[in-house]
């Protein structure tokens, strides 16, 4: 049996609960995960009361009425606050989703937030997505061309310009990415399911002009099979997109330019 020896720091312990608002009538429990890797101690839960009636509705919202009212060091990733930015990614009571578009009101008991699973920390609830973006650098997201730049711009027709849809709405907040198994175990080769929506949608769009090369550089054993299809990835996208699918597709393709 494989024996593992846990770093020191692998431990989460029950943090600080900080005190109730005076006054407050509808409070709202958050348990929040706190690690200052300067600080040398255990990751832990911190608990704070929310005062519901001096905030907005959203979990982002409790997450900035902490931040301003009551310990200035909790530490998250937020900027547009309407699901479009994908920057406040978290696991909220064991999902993966947006803060900013989930309500309080939609989650029972406690809020519980982790920083999105299976990712080194940077602090708190921000995680370290360097390995992500440079899996998304690679797939090369943009558009490639070797015939000569038109003097106007690059036409589609309406039919292949609806094939981007369901593709072109990621934000890529890494929420399907951190909720698959396969990429938690190989997160080092595999490319995982948002880099993989990303490659297809340059894939088969009409105009990209390195669709072979493209395929080419997926055509491997961890970059892009070791998808087994378990659909995780489907059921986190708080975009309602689905990255299994734009993977099979893919898979497909490279079958057909066998025969
Ligand atoms: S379908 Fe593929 S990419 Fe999606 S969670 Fe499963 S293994 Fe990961
Ligand atoms: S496919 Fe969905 S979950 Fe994955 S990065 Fe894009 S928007 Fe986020
Ligand atoms: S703050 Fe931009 S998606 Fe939540």
């Amino acid at each position: 049996m494989v024996e593992l020896t846990l770093p020191k720091n692998s431990k989460i312990t029950d943090g600080k609960v900080w005190d109730k608002p005076a006054g407050a009538k509808n409070l709202r429990e958050f348990k929040v995960y706190r690690w200052n890797p300067d600080d040398g101690r255990n990751p832990r839960v911190d608990t704070y009361y929310v005062d519901t009636e001096d905030c907005g509705p959203m979990i982002l919202d409790g997450l900035i009425w902490i931040k301003n009212k009551v310990d200035p060091t909790l530490t998250f990733r937020r900027s547009c606050r309407e699901g479009i930015c994908g920057s406040c990614a978290m696991n909220i009571n064991g999902i993966n989703h947006l803060a900013c578009t989930s309500g309080m009101d939609e989650v029972k008991g406690p809020v519980t937030l982790y920083p999105l699973p299976h990712m080194p920390v940077v602090k708190d609830l921000v995680p370290d997505l360097t390995n992500f973006y440079a899996q998304l650098r690679s797939v090369e997201p943009w558009l490639k061309t070797v015939t000569p730049t038109p003097q106007k711009e690059w036409r589609q027709s309406h039919d292949d310009r609806v094939k981007l849809d369901g593709l072109y709405e990621c934000i890529l907040c890494a929420c399907c990415q951190t909720s698959c198994p396969s990429y938690w175990w190989n997160s080092d080769r595999y490319l995982g399911p948002a880099v993989l929506l990303q490659a297809y949608r340059w894939i088969i769009d009409s105009r990209d002009e390195s669709t072979g090369e493209r395929l080419d550089d997926l055509e491997d054993p961890f970059r892009l099979y070791r998808c087994h299809t378990i659909m995780n990835c489907a059921n986190a996208c708080p975009k309602g997109l689905n990255p299994a699918k734009a993977i099979a597709e893919i898979k497909k393709l490279m079958v057909e330019r066998q025969v």
